[in-house]
């Protein structure tokens, strides 16, 4: 039998990368795996060999503590892989197939899956609506950040890559299919960007240079992208966004600058709980700054695109209402402005087949824009501590060496 190394999560700081099981069609018992999961049968699955699975900021939530995650939870959720075994209910997924698999883990076959809303599947997580791998509290379905995988309803969750020779061409491209290119492409389409608009995106992390780059290919006039961290905006710059830093003040004054009034009509958020406050408050999290920042930059009637992350609870966090999920929000603002707010999981396979094909025909770079760049498996440990350190870097995990050069 094959062995199986993967990225498990130690302590608030630490991950290792561990010696775990080769996958079966049953979930097993393990760290993280909720007991009305355990011995759950998947003869509708797959077993992947990973091709590339990406470090991500809501990883990063777990890693830092902020989260009731176990010891020895094997971490990831953005998986591109090969298949090499399929399940016996597995009708048209094939053993040779590059396949991209959404991060969230849904059925297509509760009442939510059959509206497309995949992000709050019903039938994959005994805690509550909505699973991803590698993730606390959503059911225990093992982590991608390894060399072999299973993925549960292969027919329905898989996007299989036309090509083989072209995908594992434009792989640092189709890798960020999993997650961050849908979920930054949510962020602009929800917060009803299109022609012409004008765009705030707070954060230039992976997710908001995703939504940034996602504005631009939905036609945005101008794309505006906030963050604390120069380094990640001159990348933002590099594809040409107009930035503004929030070390210097809030940033409606920077975007009047920019263009002439101090609002957009399209705001996403792409920083979520973990949020820093501006000029002088800028060294302290305060979680509801980029929410109230959004309602004041946002003009009224515009729409507000929230990928970024909230929790039900925050041990970690500083002040009492926060450790519970309750946020200081100026919600009359956004009530008198008429703006919407969209939250919650990106539904991935709304979105992933267009944004595939945009990368096949040479429509958009996402890569470049997010600057991934390929590291080992075993390195994974420097890439979690280089992300967590504000590097402008998406690092990708090369497990297998499909990656060349
Ligand atoms: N909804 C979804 O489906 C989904 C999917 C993926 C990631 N996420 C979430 O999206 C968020 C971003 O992910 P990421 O990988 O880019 O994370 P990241 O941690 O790399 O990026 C967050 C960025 O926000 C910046 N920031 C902090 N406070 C700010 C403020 N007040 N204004 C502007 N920028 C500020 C940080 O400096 C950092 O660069 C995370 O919360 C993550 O969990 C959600
Ligand atoms: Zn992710
Ligand atoms: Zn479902």
């Amino acid at each position: 039998m094959t062995g199986n190394r993967a990225v498990a999560y130690k302590s608030p700081g630490v991950v290792e990368v561990i010696d775990i099981d080769y996958p079966t069609f049953e979930l097993k018992d393990g760290p993280g795996v909720n007991p009305a999961n355990v011995g759950r049968k998947v003869p509708h699955g797959v077993i992947l060999r990973t091709v590339t699975t990406n470090i991500c900021g809501s990883d990063q939530h777990m890693v830092r503590g902020r989260t009731t995650a176990p010891a020895d939870l094997v971490l990831g959720h953005e998986i591109t892989g090969e298949v090499v075994e399929a399940g016996p209910d597995v009708e048209f997924i094939k053993v040779g197939d590059i396949v991209s698999v959404p991060f969230n883990i849904s059925c297509g076959r509760c009442r939510n899956c059959k509206e497309r809303k995949t992000g709050i599947c019903l039938n994959v997580n005994p805690d509550r609506p909505g699973s991803a791998y590698g993730y606390v509290d959503m059911g225990g379905w093992v982590g991608g950040q390894a060399e072999y995988v299973l993925v549960p309803y292969a027919d329905w969750n898989l996007l299989k890559f036309p090509d083989r020779d072209q995908a594992l061409e434009k792989i640092m491209d189709l890798t960020m299919l999993s997650d961050i290119f849908p979920t930054g492409f949510h962020g602009a389409v929800t917060a009803g960007v299109g022609v012409g608009s004008t765009v705030y995106v707070a954060g230039a992390g992976p997710v908001g240079l995703a939504a940034a780059v996602s504005a631009q290919l939905l036609g945005a006039a101008v794309v505006i992208v906030g963050d604390l961290n120069e380094e990640r905006l001159a990348q933002a710059r590099s594809f040409g966004c107009e930035t503004v830093n929030l070390t210097k003040g809030e940033p409606q004054d920077q975007i009047e600058q920019i263009l002439g009034v101090p609002e957009v009509d399209a705001g996403v958020d792409a920083v979520g709980f973990e949020a820093r406050g501006h000029g002088k408050d800028a060294s302290t999290e305060a979680p509801a700054t980029v929410l109230n920042s959004l309602m004041t930059v946002t003009a009224a009637g515009g729409a507000m695109g929230i990928p970024g992350l909230y929790v039900t609870g925050d041990p970690g966090a500083a002040d009492a209402a926060a450790q519970t999920g309750n946020l200081s929000l100026r919600l009359g603002l956004g009530w008198a402005k008429s703006l919407s707010f969209t939250t919650g999981q990106c539904p991935v396979m709304k979105y992933n087949r267009q944004l595939m094909m945009a990368i096949l025909h040479d429509k958009v770079q996402i890569a470049k824009a997010v600057n991934a760049k390929a590291i080992t498996l075993e390195d994974a440990p420097r890439g979690y501590a280089e992300f967590d350190a504000g590097a402008a870097t998406k690092y990708v995990l090369n497990p297998n060496q499909y990656v060349k050069g």
